[in-house]
């Protein structure tokens, strides 16, 4: 959610600040800004739109300078346009600022800055922070003091990058529940909100922690803490590929993502599961016997797909660990006063670590001494380093805002946790073990044959296309894949779709089918089948059109519905994985065919990093 990057050295800036940006262009992308120092002052420009509008300016201004800022921005306080985009400025352009997060007490230093004589021109809460800047600087304190001063004065939540008139050969950054990372390099250095912004330039990071700041030269890093106290910071290499964060031939990253899941699905099973070992490997997260006697309560809290992963975490913990386990969006649990104590276990879900929400949600449960677990893609992020325990799903970087590998990685990684929870609480046994194992080394093989196969959901986004409402309906697991098919849908296609438990048509929803309203049956739980079935009848019966996703073989259900895709047969417990994989094709089909931006899907951001 809106994205920063940050350069000085001995190169021209806008250069690198623009390849930065394009990097971080998943996390906002209404419009874009950069502010540069030539030496002797701050040039700005700044461009409501994508990226390559600002781009198109630059062509036209060409502005020089080896020190500068850039911002890719959600619009958050006031409508994307140019200038409520950033870089803001005090209004004699002595300080220029780009902040990612929301300043919640911006109203109140507006009007006092206001009375004082300064004058705003943009809706934003971030123009609060470059006059507040400018007003400590002017009464005489100097730059690094002043950044003090206004971290003092702001609440709510920041990644900032300063820079001052003054102070040619300075960048400085701060940071306050908004991700910042610091790229050292040979004579010049880097902020950004997220690597891949520098991964071109640097493989060196430092992580800024909260309330940190970061006096940032061409040579040197200085990190302090909120006294003002130097912090050492040990620094971390990256040690993933380029490639990772590039498209690598596909047409969108998407459809990339969601190719590489049989591999990372690969790659986590092998490092966590033994072919002649009786247990999962979760070296040093604490769920052995003795500490799961210590656990009398289990929530599992994220947001969105992530989301999803965990009530299918909570659906198979329940079922075969047989522990209640409470699920619930970070939004909503962090403001219900939860019941909280040091039996309790509380696992985060988060492709990027950095979701507000979940973040608090999971201090929240610090603070109460419950233990935290996350479930986490990126690595170094403030979740995965501010949980008890961490479980990487080593998903790689995952750029197309609508999840896909993150979320098939997220569920494989509940599966391996209730396995494991499982057999060191005797719920299981090892044949039972054994047969789950197989049935999970099973998945990449089957994942890569629904994507080889991905005609029928090509074929079949073109013939629903004008579908203009869809309803994709489960019993079971396939309820909540259901949920995760259906965001996938709203997202990149802009399509009104709902999910709903299949059973509960009937009690209500059932009044919106009409002639061709679209419904997605999921039918991997074989169990459940018939039920379903059922409910499909219900929705032929008032005119809908039904695709069925369905097992291979299950040859019954083609008479009964209009269309069929099918998935190879697997178990229940990895079925509506797989089945999972047809929904995002489908997804990306029909949003291709409509000709949305796949990618970065209007109104939307990659990592939430604001309420
Ligand atoms: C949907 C999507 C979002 C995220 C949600 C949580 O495709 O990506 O719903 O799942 O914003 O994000 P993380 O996992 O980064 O905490």
């Amino acid at each position: 959610m809106c994205g920063i990057v940050g350069y000085i050295g001995s190169k021209q800036a806008p250069s690198i600040l623009m390849e930065g940006l394009s990097k971080l262009e998943y996390r906002g992308y209404d419009s874009a800004g950069i502010a540069v120092h030539d030496g002797t002052k701050i040039n700005l420009l700044k461009a409501q739109g994508k990226l390559v509008n600002l781009a198109k300016m630059l062509e036209n201004n060409q502005i020089q300078g080896k020190a500068g800022i850039g911002h890719t921005r959600w619009a958050t306080h006031g409508a994307p346009s140019d200038i409520n985009s950033h870089p803001h400025m005090s209004e004699d352009r002595m300080i220029a600022v780009v902040h990612n997060g929301i300043i919640e007490n911006y109203m109140e230093i507006k009007e006092e800055l206001s009375a004082k004589g300064y004058r705003f021109v943009s809706e934003t809460d971030t123009e609060t922070v470059a006059h507040l800047m400018d007003y400590y600087y002017k009464q005489g304190h100097g730059f690094l003091e002043s950044v003090f001063m206004v971290l003092e004065r702001i609440e709510g939540a920041y990644a900032l990058g300063i820079i001052c008139k003054d102070y040619p050969d300075t960048l400085i950054a701060a940071r306050k529940n908004c991700p910042l990372v610091i790229g050292k390099g040979q004579g010049e250095n880097f902020i950004a909100s997220d690597i891949p912004a520098i991964l071109h330039r640097t493989r060196e990071v430092y992580f800024l922690n909260d309330n940190e700041v970061a006096v940032i030269k061409k040579d040197s890093i200085d990190i302090f803490d909120r006294d003002k106290n130097k912090v050492d910071r040990d620094i971390f290499h990256v040690n993933w590929d380029i490639d990772a964060a590039e498209k690598g031939g596909y047409d969108h990253f998407m459809l990339k993502e969601i190719n590489e899941q049989p591999k990372i699905v690969q790659d986590v099973l092998s490092i966590r599961m033994k072919e002649d070992e009786d247990e999962i490997n979760l070296e040093g997260i604490s769920l052995r016997k003795d500490d799961l006697k210590n656990i009398d309560r289990i929530y599992i809290v994220a947001c969105g797909t992530a989301y999803h992963a965990g009530l299918v975490g909570k659906y198979l913990i329940e079922r075969i660990a047989r522990i209640p386990v409470v699920a619930d969006v970070a939004s909503e649990f962090r403001y219900k006063d939860p019941i909280l104590d040091e039996r309790t276990l509380l696992i985060v879900v988060s492709q990027s670590g950095e979701t507000a929400d979940t973040l608090e949600a999971l201090r929240i449960a610090k603070r109460n001494k419950a233990r935290v677990l996350a479930i986490v893609n990126a690595v170094g992020s403030s979740i995965a380093r501010e949980a008890d325990d961490v479980f990487y799903i080593l998903a790689g970087p995952e750029i197309s805002v609508a999840s896909t590998k993150a979320f098939t990685a997220q569920v494989v990684a509940m599966e391996l946790i209730c396995l494991h929870i499982s057999m060191e609480t005797g719920k299981m046994t090892k044949a039972e073990f054994s047969a789950a194992r197989a049935e999970l080394n099973s998945l990449p093989g089957r994942i890569s044959e629904v994507i080889q196969k991905c005609g029928e959901e090509s074929k079949l986004a073109e013939k629903y296309i004008n579908s203009k409402n869809v309803f994709y309906i489960g019993r079971g697991l396939d309820y909540l894949i259901s949920m995760e098919g259906s965001l996938k849908l709203k997202e990149i296609a802009y399509l009104h779709s709902e999910a709903y438990a299949a059973g509960e048509l009937k009690h209500g929803p059932i009044a919106m089918i009409e002639d061709s309203t679209l419904v997605i049956a999921m039918l991997t739980q074989e169990e459940l089948f018939e039920k379903t079935l059922s409910n499909i009848k219900e929705v032929k019966a008032r005119g809908a059109k039904v695709i069925a996703i369905a097992l291979n073989g299950n040859d019954s259900i083609k008479s009964q519905v209009d269309d069929v895709i099918y998935v190879p047969r697997s178990g229940w417990m990895t079925a509506p994985i797989i089945a999972n994989v047809t929904t995002q094709l489908f997804a990306y089909y029909v949003a291709k065919a409509l000709g949305t931006d796949i990618d970065q899907p209007r109104n939307l951001a990659k990592s939430v990093t604001v309420e």
